[in-house]
């Protein structure tokens, strides 16, 4: 295990300022340049995101990176298996998006479909958009994420935290990332061409690599609900 030096916040407007400028900026990448990036690079997001808090410092995150020749078979395996196999994820599915939550989620849907010029109700074109998170969006590496399946639901939470700080690290260096629970799918697929076994629960995964800026689909952003919808203050 290793050690950190006792460190102190650092209680500064510049401190704030900066991750305040990260979250408000990071977005979901859905198209990446090819190219891979340095080892070092990925280590640095790596050894950051290791520092999230976890229910009593488990750290039930472990994470598979694929890459390279790894990372063809992967696509290769989901274009075999996906979309027609039923799917079969470790961790449940929502069971509903009701009300707000059904809202927000055709919001966000729409503008991507808008972005990428999808018309409403065109469930070809849509699947074919869905189908590409099984090409991990072209991006050079993907983050298999998995916990340890006797840690059940709070295993996963804390996986999830893991899950955004590894996104925030990649895109303080200008990296693009995403989070895609649609890799969860198909576990098999995954335990089969990463070695992954039985005791981990497949969480996520996390396309990243350097995003394609031109590509339309990383040209809409989503939004946020006023803070106050989602605070219940009792004084
Ligand atoms: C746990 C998790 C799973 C996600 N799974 C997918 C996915 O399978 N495919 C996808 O295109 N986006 C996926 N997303 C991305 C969300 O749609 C996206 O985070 C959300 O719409 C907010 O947009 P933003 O990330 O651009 O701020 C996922 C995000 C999270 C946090």
């Amino acid at each position: 295990m290793t050690s950190a030096a006792r460190s102190e916040a650092p209680a500064s407007a510049q401190a704030f300022d900066t991750l305040s400028t990260l979250l408000h900026t990071r977005y979901s990448c859905r198209a990446f340049r090819p190219t891979p990036l340095p080892r070092a690079t990925i280590e640095q997001v790596l050894a950051t995101a290791q520092r999230t808090a976890s229910w009593c410092n488990a750290q039930p995150w472990q994470v598979h990176i694929a890459s390279g020749g790894t990372l063809e078979r992967l696509r290769a395996a989901f274009a075999a298996a996906a979309p027609t196999a039923p799917t079969t994820p470790d961790l449940p599915w929502p069971r509903e998006y009701r009300g707000v939550y059904q809202e927000r989620r055709r919001e966000c849907g729409w503008g991507l479909y808008e972005a990428l010029g999808i018309a409403k109700g065109d469930r070809e074109a849509s699947a074919r958009q869905a189908a590409q998170n099984f090409t991990m969006f072209g991006a050079p590496h993907v983050a298999i994420v998995t916990s340890d399946e006797a840690l059940g639901v709070y295993g996963a939470v804390d996986c999830g935290a893991y899950v955004g700080n590894f996104m925030l690290a990649a895109h303080s260096l200008g990296l693009g990332s995403i989070a895609q629970a649609a890799l969860a799918s198909y576990p098999g697929v995954l335990r089969e061409v990463l070695g992954i076994g039985a005791d981990r629960s497949i969480v996520c995964g996390i396309s990243f690599g350097m995003a394609d800026p031109d590509h339309p689909a990383n040209h809409f952003r989503t939004t946020r609900a006023d803070p106050a919808a989602s605070v219940v203050w009792r004084d």
